[in-house]
């Protein structure tokens, strides 16, 4: 990694803020905001679009070499999606891409590929890279690694007010047991699996808004790097 360029890494389970607040915090210090879900998710799409299952594993690995996948900043500054030249920004969102893209993200053919592309990133430029082994295994030598948390039932909350807000229905035990499901299967996957680094620092959102979990991220982040 050069030594010019600056490192937050902030991992966490599914609707703890990570993303909200990792584009924030990056705007704050003039770092580039990295979505790593989004990157596993544009991958999901394109099994899906494959008719591929995605517990496939080596049909999956098949379909890496051939992908084309590329992330970019619109004039806003919002990191965008594309697959085949087509903006799937808004269609990784779709709910069931959550599911497809936490099976395919076990996948180490999957993981390995997305490895070098991350860390690319990182040696590009000063940057707040959020996902999920992010401080264990894409970046184990950033300035800032913070573990981003909150009870599974408020991350439900969250997520439904989210999905409302985007016009879409859904009941809360449907997405509070989505939220378990997924949390199981991302920390008990045999290869990186979320957990905390052991030199991160941890913040739990449970109980914070948005703006006070960022002035604890801001003032976390500010200890390590001046
Ligand atoms: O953060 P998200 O919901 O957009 O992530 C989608 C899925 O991708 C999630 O189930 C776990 C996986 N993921 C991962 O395994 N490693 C990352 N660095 C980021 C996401």
């Amino acid at each position: 990694m050069s030594m010019n360029y600056r490192s937050v890494a902030i991992d966490g389970p599914a609707g703890a803020g990570k993303s909200t607040l990792a584009r924030k915090l990056a705007e704050k210090l003039g770092f580039l905001y990295v979505d790593t879900g989004a990157i596993y998710r544009t991958v999901a799409l394109a099994v899906l679009r494959a008719g591929l299952d995605p517990s496939d594993e080596a049909g999956t690995g098949g379909l890496l070499g051939g992908l084309d996948l590329k992330m970019a900043y619109g004039g806003d500054g919002v990191q965008r999606m594309y697959l085949a030249g087509e903006d799937v920004s808004a269609a990784i969102r779709e709910h069931q891409i959550s599911g497809v893209a936490s099976k395919v993200s076990a996948i180490p053919a999957v993981r390995a590929f997305l490895l070098d592309y991350q860390r690319r990133l990182a040696r590009e430029g000063s940057v707040v890279m959020d996902g999920r082994d992010i401080g264990t295994v894409v970046l184990p030598d950033a300035d800032v690694k913070i573990f981003l948390t909150a009870a599974p039932e408020a991350r439900a909350r969250r997520r439904l007010l989210e999905l409302e807000q985007r016009g879409r229905s859904a009941d809360y035990e449907t997405v509070l047991q989505d939220i378990r499901d997924r949390d199981y299967s991302d920390e008990h996957r045999p290869i990186a699996p979320l957990k905390r680094a052991e030199d991160a620092a941890l913040l739990d959102t449970t109980s914070l808004n948005l703006e006070q979990s960022l002035e604890a991220l801001l003032s976390m982040v500010k200890e390590k790097i001046t």
